[in-house]
């Protein structure tokens, strides 16, 4: 399996303690970080195998970061790539727009010819809408520090495993 590209800002907490969790189960050598606060379209498409750490900003918006890499991204063809997401939000407090960030994301790469993998189920939260929902399953991981701590590491371990079949598939 080539290299996979794990995108998230440096500068947050939570993101990037969940992402170094990701690169640890994934191992170093399969795996290299980039900082999505400085990320550039030839960064972004050195890879076929991403992984995107994208939190709920804004009650229901993308991170100013990756907004600032929309338009850039809206240019990129991205088909024969595959793109995994994980998002953190809060599911009690912002119950409306629980993990929005995650599927506004995955239909930007989509309508750029991305395959986005790494479903979750959604029926572990409770929450009134999201952008993220695909029938009874969220189009990526959400992880809800606020809420759940103690859950993070089991999920993302599961995840990993399950990331790491769907990038080896054909
Ligand atoms: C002002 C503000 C707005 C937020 N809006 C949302 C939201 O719309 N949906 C959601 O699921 N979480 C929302 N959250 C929760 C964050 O996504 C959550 O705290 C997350 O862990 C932040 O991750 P980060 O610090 O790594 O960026 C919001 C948090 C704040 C402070």
């Amino acid at each position: 399996m080539s290299k996979i590209g794990l995108f998230y800002s440096f500068n947050t907490n939570k993101t990037a303690q969940a992402a170094r969790k990701i690169g640890e189960e994934l191992g170093a050598d399969h795996v290299e970080h980039v900082n999505a606060e400085t990320l550039t379209a030839k960064e972004f498409l050195a890879f076929d195998n991403m992984i995107l750490g994208v939190p709920t900003w804004f009650d229901g918006e993308l991170p100013n970061y990756w907004d600032e890499f929309v338009p850039a991204l809206e240019e990129l063809d991205l088909k024969g790539k595959k793109a995994a997401i994980f998002g953190n939000g809060n599911h009690k407090g912002y119950t409306e727009n629980f993990i929005d960030g995650v599927g506004i994301m995955a239909d930007l790469l989509e309508s750029r010819g991305a395959k986005i993998i790494g479903f979750t189920s959604a029926k572990e939260f409770t929450f009134e809408s999201s952008k993220a929902q695909r029938g009874e399953q969220f189009c990526g991981l959400a992880l809800d520090f606020e809420n759940q701590a103690s859950q993070i590491n089991g999920k993302i371990k599961k995840w990993v495993e399950q990331v790491r079949q769907e990038f080896s598939e054909k």
